[in-house]
């Protein structure tokens, strides 16, 4: 798998839909909301009514990335929104298993994400064979324009081998500070779904496919 998902936390917000309809004509790209409610994270971006008016104009799969308190709370919001993935944070929860499997009756995929300063260690193994994902943050979640933190790349080498080691499915995606300088590191790690949002928004319209194929090769 080699998915772009650009995060739209670094996007053009006043001129959000022909921003977006630039990656509509795009193959393997997922699009990254970033839901952060000034609680579990200090930055607050946008909720409910904006993701489902999102769902519902583009043509592409995309991805909710919950930095927030209560992740079931969203999960049982949006469940009809069409959302292709959610991904909530370890770290919010007390029974991660039990909100999976809530998750996974309403959405097609379902992920689980881990701050820089958790380990992989705990993710369970009877959690990891139930996702479809596991999100690594490689910057401290609530703010785009970081650089990546290096000893990610060891978390996500861990998680390959677990997944390799044990047979499971799930994908690992990797979000904060990724560039075309790290990206080829990163997927050679065993990251399948690069999450960008300033390497890519940086840029013109015209040269977001650019920013996005640099990222792949
Ligand atoms: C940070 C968000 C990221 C953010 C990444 O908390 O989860 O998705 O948009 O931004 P960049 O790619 O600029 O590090
Ligand atoms: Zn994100």
């Amino acid at each position: 798998m080699n998915l772009v998902s650009p995060s739209i936390l670094s996007c053009d917000f006043l001129n959000i839909e022909p921003d977006l309809k630039n990656f509509e004509s795009m193959k393997d790209i997922w699009m990254h909301l970033d839901i952060m409610d000034g609680h579990f994270v200090p930055n607050l971006t946008f909720g409910p009514p904006i993701i489902k008016l999102l769902c519902s104009k583009f043509q592409i799969p995309m991805d909710a990335h919950l930095m927030v308190t209560n992740p079931k709370w969203h999960i049982e919001e949006m469940k009809d929104y069409g959302l292709h993935n959610i991904t909530f944070h370890l770290e919010a929860v007390d029974n991660s298993l039990e909100l999976v499997r809530l998750a996974k009756q309403s959405y097609p995929s379902v992920g689980i994400s881990i701050k820089p300063k958790t380990e992989v260690s705990a993710l369970s193994l009877e959690l990891l064979k139930e996702i479809d994902l596991v999100l690594v943050m490689s910057v401290e979640p609530g703010f785009g324009g970081q650089g990546f933190i290096d000893n990610s790349l060891e978390k996500i080498k861990e998680l390959d081998s677990i997944r390799k080691e044990k047979s499971l499915g799930f994908q690992i995606q990797v979000d904060g500070g990724v560039n075309a300088e790290n990206a080829k590191i990163i997927r050679s790690a065993g990251a399948d779904n690069l999450v960008a949002g300033s390497f890519i928004f940086k840029n013109l319209p015209q040269d977001y496919e650019k920013s996005v194929q640099l990222l792949r090769s």
